[in-house]
C-alpha cells in the first residue's frame, strides 16, 4: 500500500468466511438495493493495473486457518493486464456512506457495512441526531446476548464514553449489560449532530 501521508493508522479486520455485503441490501439478482447505505457507484475496483512481467523467485505468503505458507513462483505474481470472475480487490471509501437516521433511536443493523459467516462489520458516522421533540440521542443500555461487541474510536468526539478518544478500541463482551457513562444521557438531550466515526 502507498500514502499519500505518513500518519496513517490501519485497522485491519480478516475473516474465515468471505466478507459480503448485507444480505438485506442485494436483490436476488446481486445488485444492491435502493435502501442500501451504498450501491455500486461507491465501489471502485481495480484500474489501470501496473503489469509487471518479470521472471525471478518470488514468494508468495498465502494465509490460511491463521497459518502462513510461502509459495515460490517463477514469475512476479502482477504479470496479468486483468482478470475473469468476480474476485477481486476493491476500495470502499467510509465518506460514501449515506447514514440512516430517524425520530427515534435506530438500532445497530442501519449501521452495518458488512458481514461474514461470523461477524457484522458496522459503521457509525457522523450524522443527524434522532429528531423526535422527546428523543434521547445517546444509545440506551443494552446486552447482546450472543455476540462481542468490538469498537474502533476512529475521530471525534465520542458522546457515550468518558476518556475514550481517537485510535482507542473497547470491547463488551456477550452476555454483559452495557451503556452510556453516567451523565452521557442526560448530556445528550437536545444535542443535534454527531460528529464522530467509529
Ligand atoms: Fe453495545
Amino acid at each position: 500500500m502507498e500514502f499519500a501521508t505518513e500518519s496513517n493508522r490501519l485497522f485491519i479486520v480478516e475473516s474465515f468466511s468471505p466478507i459480503r455485503y448485507p444480505k438485506r441490501y442485494m436483490s436476488n439478482l446481486g445488485q444492491l438495493m435502493e435502501h442500501s447505505p451504498f450501491c455500486e457507484r461507491d465501489i471502485r475496483p481495480p484500474h489501470n493495473l501496473q503489469t509487471i512481467d518479470q521472471a525471478g523467485d518470488f514468494l508468495i505468503q498465502t494465509k490460511k486457518k491463521g497459518m502462513l505458507y510461502g509459495i515460490h513462483y517463477a514469475h512476479h505474481p502482477f504479470d496479468v493486464v486483468g482478470w475473469d470472475g468476480c474476485c477481486y480487490p476493491y476500495a470502499f471509501s467510509i465518506h460514501d456512506f449515506e447514514p440512516i437516521t430517524g425520530r427515534v433511536h435506530q438500532p445497530p443493523p442501519v449501521h452495518q457495512t458488512f458481514e461474514t459467516n461470523t461477524f457484522v462489520v458496522c459503521s457509525f458516522v457522523p450524522r443527524l441526531y434522532d429528531y423526535h421533540p422527546e428523543a434521547i440521542p445517546a444509545p440506551y443500555n443494552h446486552s447482546n446476548i450472543d455476540s462481542d461487541e468490538v469498537l474502533y474510536y476512529v475521530d471525534g468526539d465520542f458522546m457515550s464514553r468518558k476518556n475514550v478518544t481517537r485510535g482507542m478500541i473497547t470491547l463488551h463482551p456477550a452476555g454483559i449489560p452495557h451503556g452510556p457513562h453516567p451523565g452521557a444521557v442526560q448530556k445528550s438531550i437536545g444535542k443535534k449532530k454527531r460528529r464522530n466515526w467509529q
